[in-house]
């Protein structure tokens, strides 16, 4: 099967150029200069399928390195299965997704992987990797790091949160790290000081404190920059690359950038929901309602000047990729759990398919350019995941994963079922977006065109990922 895409600007983090794509099966085979009229007359002609992709953009399809299909949190699991969660971030250009299998104390590392690929297997629409997150680090999970990373699980993630559930204790983590330092594996963190913040919690809940709006308060950006420059110091003595997961404390990302500026392979991941969501708007909204936005680390205080200077940290390059940390929750029944008591409110947020128009939003605004979208959204998550260049790229002998973004289209979100994601209620209800997915291909099969779904459950593929190469 032979596809040529025609006269779209194809976009990639070093420039936006006029190509034509060529597309042989699963991969891409050739992008050519649109002036070679005789030979672009000739494929139009003999090709299958022809995509008119003028005066769009054509994208790498969008990886998303942080998701939580059916994650169990609280007593409950978050909404989206691997089926409905992989759709709905289809239908919004994200073609490959990073999701986290989860080990706790008393669970052999090797057999929760194995859950993960059973629950994954036959039902994705898009391709999908593992991290594995190890939430109890002995000398067996640390044996099985190892092993993981020659079945294409390369990389880890610990939490200095959640005392009791996923945390580890500085000995742990510094174990951790000089396994992965030992592996060239990406070692991930939830940076948070959760012993501190349980206290704060307990303390909140006490004084009668116990709204959504406190989730917030009870965990300060000072518990989180601590727990980052912990990590980062611990990352230094070990020699273990650190990936610091869903920052959004601006004091975080200062510590993340001096780290960098000293040499250390020290990177910042950020979601929109930090970007563009706070404490005041959001999680301090009247009644319940700020339960929808409940997350950890979490949404910070506008007036406290974070997003902005997210905003900055990403075009200096201190945060390197934006992923959702999609992790959702419906209000019925779920969310409704912590009623009176914040800290029983799953967290989590749902974003998968609203990312990539999300950060379009940067470009239509000038906070970011064209490039550097594209560059936090597909390229360096296939980079940093050790997807890359066969994820992340428009280039032969790449995937055949692409998006046809229209710039001139439009995109409601929320209000009803403007979504896909197993949700009942969207947490940007009312955003309205410059821009539109038009045509999403997954390994060269369309899987979204013109408003029409049609991709299947068991397309998708487990991605077997590499090592991350030279990670500065
Ligand atoms: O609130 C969040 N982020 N839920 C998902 C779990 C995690 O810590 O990433
Ligand atoms: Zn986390
Ligand atoms: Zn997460
Ligand atoms: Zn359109």
């Amino acid at each position: 099967m032979i596809t040529f895409v025609r006269g779209g600007t194809v976009v990639s983090p070093t420039g936006s150029q006029l190509l034509d794509v060529l597309i042989d099966g699963e991969s891409i085979v050739a992008v050519l200069q649109p002036g070679s009229t005789a030979l672009a007359a000739d494929l139009t002609e003999s090709a299958d399928a022809v995509v008119d992709a003028s005066g769009k953009y054509v994208l790498p399809g969008g990886v998303d390195g942080h998701t939580h299909m059916e994650m169990p949190f609280g007593g409950t699991f978050a909404s989206d299965t691997f089926e409905t969660g992989t759709r709905a971030a289809a239908w919004g250009g994200t073609t490959t997704i990073v999701d986290f299998a989860i080990q706790t104390p008393g669970q052999r590392v090797q057999d929760t992987l194995a859950q993960w690929h059973e629950k994954a297997a036959g039902s994705c629409a898009i391709d999908y990797g593992f991290h594995q997150i190890i939430g109890d680090v002995d000398s067996d999970s640390l044996k099985a790091m190892s092993e993981l990373v020659a079945e294409g699980v390369t990389s880890f993630k610990l939490f200095m949160a959640y005392p009791g559930v996923f945390y580890s204790d500085d000995g742990k983590i510094l174990r951790a790290m000089q396994t992965a330092a030992d592996t060239g594996a990406l070692l991930m963190m939830h940076a948070e000081n959760g012993i501190a913040i349980d206290v704060l919690i307990e303390q909140s809940i006490a004084r009668g404190d116990t709204a959504p709006y406190f989730h917030g308060t009870s965990r300060p950006w000072q518990l989180e920059e601590e727990a980052t420059h912990r990590a980062i110091m611990l990352a230094n003595v070990t020699g273990a690359p650190l990936y610091v997961v869903h920052v959004s404390a601006k004091q975080a990302l200062e510590q993340i950038a001096r780290a960098r500026g000293n040499g250390q392979n020290v990177f910042g991941e950020t979601c929109p929901q930090y970007l563009y969501l706070s404490l005041e708007e959001q999680l301090g909204a009247p009644g319940f309602d700020g339960a929808k936005w409940v997350c950890s680390t979490p949404l910070r205080a506008r007036a406290e000047g974070h997003q902005d200077e997210l905003w900055r940290y990403l075009r200096t390059g201190d945060v390197s990729t934006v992923s959702t940390d999609h992790c959702p929750f419906c209000m019925k029944d779920q969310k409704e759990l912590g009623i009176g008591d914040f800290s029983k409110i799953p967290n989590g947020i749902g974003s998968v398919e609203h990312r990539m128009d999300l950060m379009y939003q940067g470009v239509v605004s000038g906070k970011i350019s064209l490039e550097k979208w594209v560059e936090v959204c597909c390229t360096t998550p296939a980079r940093m995941f050790g997807m890359y260049p066969k994820k992340g790229i428009v280039s032969p002998g790449a995937d055949a994963d692409l998006v046809i973004y229209d710039p001139n289209g439009h995109t409601s979100i929320g209000l009803g079922k403007t979504h896909h994601m197993n949700m009942d209620y969207s947490a940007y209800e009312g955003f309205e977006i410059d821009g539109h997915v038009d045509t999403v291909i997954s390994r060269g099969r369309v899987i979204v065109d013109d408003g029409e779904y049609r991709g299947s459950a068991g397309h998708g593929r487990f991605v077997k990922r590499s090592l991350a190469q030279n990670l500065l």
